[in-house]
């Protein structure tokens, strides 16, 4: 071969090489480095293929892992890059911020730990991204205020600490953010208010304090907005009532000042409202019977009154008629009103010789404990809002509340196949009563007296933390309140003993004066909603044992005073189904056209 012949060989390979796309090589660098430290090589190979190749099997969106690129010349660089839920561990990587074209970035569901650092600030071509679901910590970096080009923005469920950088607000294209459960707190930043472009929140679950800033009421894109479990105050500022787009709005758990209904009369395109425990006061504004979208409505534990027009709309209708002016007795068969009478005080729940104990099964079938203690069978199919007596009426139960993302979720009872540890009585564990509002136990008859009040956990939905799973990071938090006292907030059954599928008992002292012992489990709107599956949260109790104490107090007055004893009751009536309870709740649904008279009922002592 001439030179000539070999200058034109050596060119043609030069246009060849020229001509083929190749990723930056800093990219391909960091890559690699990335699945080494996520340990990713066995299920994301790049090894001797350039990872932007033209339909590799890790391009498509379907992949997971996935690798995605955008290639202009001759050059490639990475656009895309999705570990989700494969129970990564370890910090994210410097070498992930070599990957400077990014804009869809997807670490969520794996339990990666440690900061997220403050270089993420150089990714500013990112569109998306998620890193919901990890153990991460430290502050949540202001750095993310860079990434102007933002659209929807992740960091839920996490253990992130201190206030939301005042950086954010300079997202302006931001739609979406999800910071529930993500260990924030402090105020919310003012600047937040600069969001404009937002119409999806998620912030429950986060220490928040202050008041429900003003600024929501301008997101007039917002069509999803959740703000239960915080420390925020009420009211609920009147400027929410421009949200007009809303479809979906829970906001609760507000201390300090009432709230009025008002706010949302022109809301008219919401398919669920729950604003439970808000404080709110005053009448149901009669134009809620007119949102032909609305199916779920849930302002239990507030202190409204009205009337409510169901016009066209369905009952299945909630309310509190004790101790307050509403007369349901019509309503009511003779079973349930006799319940609700005996409740009140107002009548002896059972004829027979008063009770000095009752145990409970929650959830679960009869089962006699080695200590030879009987405890009854709870496995009875409870609603939305329904109360269940025992059939000695011993004891009865109540819930309310539904999984309102979840409504074929689960059914009030949970149940495992695996052994509960720390105790010799696993079977007592295997079962338990969940609700995902408030779930109420009433022991009846009882001889007035000083008792102890024996309550058997253990955490059977939840998977262990030191699973080294996304699986094991849910966090579930209630209260529960004894003769109306809260005795336990924020209880975490799996951290208090030591982790999940583990007995824990914890017991207390109540005085029964008018024979009813009222033990209320009570979701505060705190603690992750999701993990592992939608709709893990609220209260689970796996058994109840309260007996007279030995040096029982001898009080055979009653206490004629106590009103407000708080029940959830089903019952058919001409109308559909109607249901009672310490809640006003509501679903709508289309039924025949009934008014009637509610008033809701706040039971907690502020
Ligand atoms: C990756 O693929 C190469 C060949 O394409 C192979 O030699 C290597 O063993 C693979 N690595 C892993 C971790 O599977
Ligand atoms: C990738 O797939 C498309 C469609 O299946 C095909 O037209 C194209 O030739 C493929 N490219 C390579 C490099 O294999
Ligand atoms: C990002 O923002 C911070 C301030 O929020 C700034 O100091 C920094 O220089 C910016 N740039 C990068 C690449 O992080
Ligand atoms: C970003 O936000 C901070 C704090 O609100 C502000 O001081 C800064 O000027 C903003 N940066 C840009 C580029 O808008
Ligand atoms: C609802 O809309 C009407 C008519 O635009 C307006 O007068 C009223 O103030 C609005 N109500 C609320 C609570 O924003
Ligand atoms: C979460 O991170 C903390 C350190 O911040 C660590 O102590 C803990 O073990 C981690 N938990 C899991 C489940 O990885
Ligand atoms: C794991 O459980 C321990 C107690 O068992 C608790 O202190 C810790 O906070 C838990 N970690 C996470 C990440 O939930
Ligand atoms: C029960 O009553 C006794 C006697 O009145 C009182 O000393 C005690 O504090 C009460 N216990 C509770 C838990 O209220």
């Amino acid at each position: 071969m001439g030179l000539l012949g070999f200058s034109l060989m050596l060119l043609s390979m030069l246009q060849i090489v020229a001509s083929q796309q190749v990723t930056d090589p800093n990219e391909v660098e960091a890559l690699n480095k990335i699945i080494s430290h996520w340990n990713l090589g066995t299920k994301l190979n790049i090894s001797g293929v350039d990872p932007c190749t033209q339909n590799a099997t890790w391009a498509p969106d379907s992949a997971n892992p996935q690798i995605a690129c955008h290639c202009a010349g001759t050059t490639c660089h990475v656009t895309r890059l999705k570990v989700y839920a494969l129970d990564i561990s370890g910090e994210i990587p410097n070498e992930l911020f070599n990957l400077k074209e990014l804009q869809n970035l997807n670490l969520a569901q794996n339990v990666l730990s440690g900061p997220i650092p403050p270089e993420i600030g150089q990714l500013t071509n990112m569109q998306y991204l998620t890193v919901g679901i990890n153990n991460l910590s430290g502050p949540v970096p202001p750095e993310l205020g860079n990434l102007t080009k933002l659209l929807s923005l992740g960091i839920s469920s996490n253990n992130f600490q201190g206030p939301l950088p005042a950086e954010l607000g300079n997202l302006t294209s931001l739609q979406q953010l999800y910071i529930d459960s993500s260990g924030v707190s402090g105020p919310i930043p003012q600047q937040l208010s600069s969001l404009k472009s937002l119409m999806k929140l998620w912030a429950s679950d986060n220490l928040f304090t202050g008041k429900i800033p003003e600024f929501l009421g301008t997101f007039t894109d917002f069509i999803d907005l959740r703000l239960e479990g915080t420390m925020l105050e009420g009211p609920i500022p009147t400027s929410l009532g421009a949200l007009t787009k809303l479809d979906d709005l829970r906001i609760g758990d507000l201390s300090m000042e009432d709230s009025s209904l008002d706010f949302v009369e022109n809301m008219t395109s919401l398919s669920i409202l729950s604003l439970r425990n808000c404080r709110l006061a005053g009448l149901i504004p009669e134009k809620l019977s007119t949102f032909s979208n609305l199916k779920t409505l849930d302002v239990s534990f507030n202190s409204l009154s009205g009337n409510l027009p169901l016009n066209s709309a369905k009952v299945g209708l909630s309310m509190n008629v004790v101790g307050t002016s509403v007369n349901a007795n019509s309503l009511l068969d003779g079973k349930a009103s006799g319940m609700l009478q005996c409740l009140v005080g107002g009548t002896k729940c059972s004829n027979k010789v008063p009770a000095t104990s009752f145990s409970i099964k929650c959830g679960g079938t009869v089962q006699t404990s080695a200590s030879g203690i009987k405890f009854d069978d709870d496995t009875e199919t409870l609603g939305a809002a329904s109360i269940y007596s025992s059939s000695d009426h011993q004891w009865a139960v109540s819930n309310t509340g539904s999984y309102i993302s979840n409504p074929n979720g689960p059914q009030y009872t949970t149940q495992t196949d695996s052994q509960i540890m720390e105790t010799l009585e696993s079977e007592l564990y295997k079962s338990a009563r969940i609700s995902p509002s408030s779930l109420r136990y009433y022991g009846l008859g009882l001889m007035n007296g000083k008792y102890n009040v024996e309550l058997h956990f253990a955490e059977i939905q939840m998977d262990d933390n030191s699973s080294h799973s996304w699986k094991g990071l849910g966090r579930r938090l209630f209260d529960v309140y004894i003769q109306g006292e809260r005795v336990l907030q924020d209880f975490n059954i799996k951290n208090e003993a030591g982790g999940s599928k583990r007995a824990l008992v914890r017991t207390f002292e109540a005085n029964v004066t008018n024979t009813v012992m009222d033990i209320h489990f009570f979701w505060a709107g705190r603690g992750t909603c999701c993990i592992p599956y939608q709709s893990t949260y609220g209260p689970l109790v796996s058994a109840i044992h309260v007996s007279q104490a030995s040096n029982g107090i001898s009080s055979s007055k009653r206490d004629k005073k106590r009103v407000g004893r708080i029940v959830g009751v089903a019952v058919g009536c001409a109308a559909g189904l109607v249901i009672i309870s310490s809640v006003f709740y509501l679903w709508w649904t289309k039924e025949k056209p009934t008014h009637m008279r509610v008033h809701t009922d706040a039971p907690r002592k502020v």
